[in-house]
Parts: C-alpha cells; structure tokens; sequence
C-alpha cells in the first residue's frame, strides 16, 4: 500500500538518494541517477546505476538500491526517492516491474538539487503491472 510520506522522511530519503547519486558509474550516458529506499524495517538502502561496455548490461540506481535490500532480507517498502538530471526524473519501466513485485509504495521523483518533487504511487506509475504468479516472499 502507498502511503503519504512526511516531509523530513521525504527530505531524508532524497538526500539519501543524492549521496548515492555521487558514486555512480556513468561514463557513457554521463546521466548519473541515485536512489534510496526506505524498507518497513525502517532501513534505508541505496543504489546508483552502474553502467557497461556492453550497454545493456549496465542497471539503474532503483534496481541497485532494490538488490541490496532483497540481499538483507527485505521484502517490505515503504517509499523510494529517486534523484538525477535538471528536472525530478521517473523510474524507467524495467524498474517499476521489479518494484511492482513487492507490492505498492511511494515514489519520490527529484532533481539532482532543488526543491521540485514529483510524488506518485508506483501503481499510478505502473498500472496493470504482471503479476502472473503469487509468489512467496
Ligand atoms: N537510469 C537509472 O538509473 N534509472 C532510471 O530510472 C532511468 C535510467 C540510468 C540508466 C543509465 O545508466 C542512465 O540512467 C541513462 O539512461
């Protein structure tokens, strides 16, 4: 389930976002992305994308950031806030299947810096998501 997220814990959560946002490995897009994502733990994992020679093996900071939470255990989401370019940017839809997996939460779509914020469900990001099975997680 989505839910509204509070102010500082959406301030916390994009600075998280855009520290990881430093570390990423874009040499070939120049396009570095960041992402943070509050687990109902209470934790915060991060992720920024780490591109590759071979284009398409490279993979977004959300995808990065989910991994690492999946690797602690994690399997319940509260919020995600994303970070890049000049203007609050979406996650990419190969992103927003993968968290679809886990349930609904609440993204947080920012800039590299500013105050401008989109906040959306993922299920308005995503509607009709596949969800064929009814895994155990
Ligand atoms: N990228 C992300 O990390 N997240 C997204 O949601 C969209 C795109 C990355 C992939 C690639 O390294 C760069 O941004 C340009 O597409």
């Amino acid at each position: 389930m989505s839910h509204t997220p509070d102010a500082a814990v959406a301030d916390r959560l994009v600075e998280k976002a855009r520290t990881a946002r430093r570390n990423a490995y874009c040499p070939y897009s120049r396009f570095a992305v960041g992402a943070a994502l509050l687990a109902e733990s209470g934790r915060i994992y991060t992720g920024a994308n780490c591109e590759n020679a071979a284009f398409g093996a490279g993979i977004c900071a959300e995808r990065a950031a989910l991994s690492a939470a999946v690797t602690a255990g994690e399997r319940r989401f509260l919020l995600l806030a994303v970070a890049a370019g000049d203007k609050p940017v979406t996650p990419c839809g190969i992103c927003r299947q993968m968290l679809a997996e886990f349930g609904d939460l609440t993204v947080i779509c920012a800039a590299a810096e500013g105050d401008q914020r989109l906040v959306t469900p993922l299920s308005s990001l995503l509607p009709h998501a596949f969800t064929a099975f009814s895994p155990e997680r």
